[in-house]
């Protein structure tokens, strides 16, 4: 892997970036940012990913630099250059620099940055331990539709989580369930896939939307409603999506087993789905390490 960077226009060596002290990002957390997965050296769902960069934008009233189409075409470019056949590209987008002001500056030039990091390969479907989730009460801001670099809440969730020997943190408030701390949450409750909608408390996940189009491609029941704790843990089956982890069942909601103790046909099923979609986006059947994980080796990727 070469350790590089786009910053600005120009793809440099990582050691050689610099950013002002005065970036509102690093000041006021004044940016929004995007993850994307990478297949056999491919973006998966990338048009997706940059619609949501421009609505996340459009939330904090900042525009994008260069266009979406332009923006793809340097993706591809650092991803060639990084090496990474398999992994994440982190992209983040701020305010730029200026003076330090709460008021937006008349005329900064935004910050637009993006890197690729290798990720090991995900469990195949069924596979792995199921993820630990912790119950915390969701102190996060009414505007969780803008993917946000003001992380602190979930920063705080999740290492709560993590002390208590879970992986991820739920979000609880008055007894509803939105998400989770860097993931989205779905039940399947009376054989029906039931999840959060998005808005207010819930951000737009590009893997809940891809698995919700496969749902529905598999004939099977969907309903977007506030989902209450109760029945949340009591559900057949609970599971997590995010960009970085696919599909992950959960074995457990604060220490108690969930379903079966064992990943749910419902959650197999679409995660084999989103699989497939990948691998018809992407060719990604071609690295065999992603794909043919043996049974039991896969492991739970607490750190994204
Ligand atoms: N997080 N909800 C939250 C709060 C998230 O931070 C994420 C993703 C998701 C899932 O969205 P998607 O399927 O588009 O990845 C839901 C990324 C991976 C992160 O912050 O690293």
């Amino acid at each position: 892997m070469n350790d590089c960077i786009w910053l600005n226009g120009e793809i440099i060596p990582a050691s050689e970036a610099r950013l002002s002290v005065e970036d509102r990002g690093f000041q006021f957390a004044d940016g929004v940012y995007e993850v994307l997965r990478l297949y056999n050296g491919q973006p998966f769902a990338q048009r997706a990913h940059l619609a949501r960069l421009e609505q996340s934008a459009r939330g904090i009233q900042l525009g994008l630099p260069i266009s979406t189409v332009l923006l793809a075409n340097e993706i591809g470019k650092l991803t060639v250059a990084s090496g990474v056949r398999d992994g994440m590209i982190y992209l983040q987008l701020t305010r730029g620099q200026a003076p330090r002001n709460h008021v937006f500056p008349a005329d900064a030039q935004q910050t637009l940055l993006f890197y690729a990091r290798p990720l090991p390969p995900i469990p195949a479907p069924g596979n792995g331990p199921g993820a630990r989730l912790l119950a915390v009460k969701d102190e996060r801001w009414h505007r969780c539709w803008i993917k946000a670099i003001a992380l602190l809440p979930n920063v705080l969730a999740k290492n709560e989580a993590v002390a208590a020997g879970a992986d991820e943190a739920v979000f609880v408030d008055s007894g509803v369930v939105s998400e989770c701390a860097a993931s989205n949450l779905f039940a399947v409750i009376d054989g029906r896939l039931v999840t959060h909608p998005v808005g207010s408390r819930v951000l737009p996940g590009i893997t809940r939307a891809v698995l919700l189009e496969c749902a529905k491609s598999l004939d099977m029941a969907v309903e977007e409603r506030a989902l209450g704790e109760k029945e949340t843990v009591g559900a057949d089956e609970l599971f997590i999506t995010s960009t970085t982890r696919e599909v992950s069942w959960v074995g457990t909601w604060n220490e108690q087993p969930v379903g079966s103790g064992k990943c749910g046909p419902i959650t197999q099923a679409l995660h084999e789905a989103l699989r497939e979609r990948v691998a018809m986006e992407t060719d990604a059947i071609t690295t065999p390490d992603s794909f043919h994980t043996p049974r039991g080796s896969g492991h739970l990727h607490t750190s994204f």
